[in-house]
């Protein structure tokens, strides 16, 4: 397993595998932010989007197993003129066939320290509050809560789930 920073447009075969990826997670009900799988022309324009950032405004970062793309994500510096110093940790997503076997941990280590070393103060995320697994993970890399929208997210017409806040402050990160 490893993990490869992204700082370029990908290329076609990896977009089209990012866009497999996201499209399985979202069809098997992930929060990741969409209600039906981005066609690849929107992941494409994200990834490109991304890599026209500066190196210290934006991060992506892949993970390969055995060659194949296995998980991803990324943070972005805010462009509000006073949240400058703060980063959102927008996505991180792995492969369901990936899923836990330490790919996920991998890349959020790597996110944090890539962060850190951008000089960003505070990390911030947001997840669905179903979704047990990002909210263990993020707490055991040192994240905390710091609000919650009641019935925020609306994945479909039936459905209402809250809305959680993270941060993670780097300035006291041992
Ligand atoms: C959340 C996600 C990124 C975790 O990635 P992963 O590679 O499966 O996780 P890892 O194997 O690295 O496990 C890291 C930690 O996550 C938590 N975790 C992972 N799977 C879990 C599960 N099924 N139930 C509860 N906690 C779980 C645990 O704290 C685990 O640490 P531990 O093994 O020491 O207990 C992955 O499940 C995913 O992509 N889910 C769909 C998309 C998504 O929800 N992304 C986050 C939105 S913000």
């Amino acid at each position: 397993m490893k993990v490869e920073s992204v700082g370029h447009a990908p290329d076609p075969a990896t977009v089209r595998a990012l866009t497999r990826l996201v499209g399985d997670l979202v069809s098997a009900d992930a929060a990741l932010g969409w209600t039906s799988p981005p066609a690849q022309d929107e992941i494409e324009a994200l990834l490109a989007e991304l890599a026209g950032l500066a190196p210290d405004d934006a991060y992506l970062l892949l993970a390969r197993v055995d060659g194949e793309v296995a998980g991803f994500g990324y943070w972005r510096r805010y462009s509000r003129p006073t949240h400058r110093p703060h980063a959102d940790l927008e996505k991180l997503a792995v492969a369901a066939e990936f899923s836990g076997r330490g790919v996920g941990r991998l890349l959020l280590r790597a996110l944090i320290e890539r962060a850190r070393a951008a000089g960003i103060e505070q990390l911030t995320l947001d997840f669905r509050g179903d979704n047990a697994a990002a909210e263990r993970l993020y707490l055991s890399a040192g994240f905390r809560e710091y609000g919650r929208l009641p019935d925020f997210v609306a994945p479909d017409a039936g459905r209402r789930l809250d809305k959680v806040f993270h941060v993670l402050d780097l300035r006291h990160l041992k």
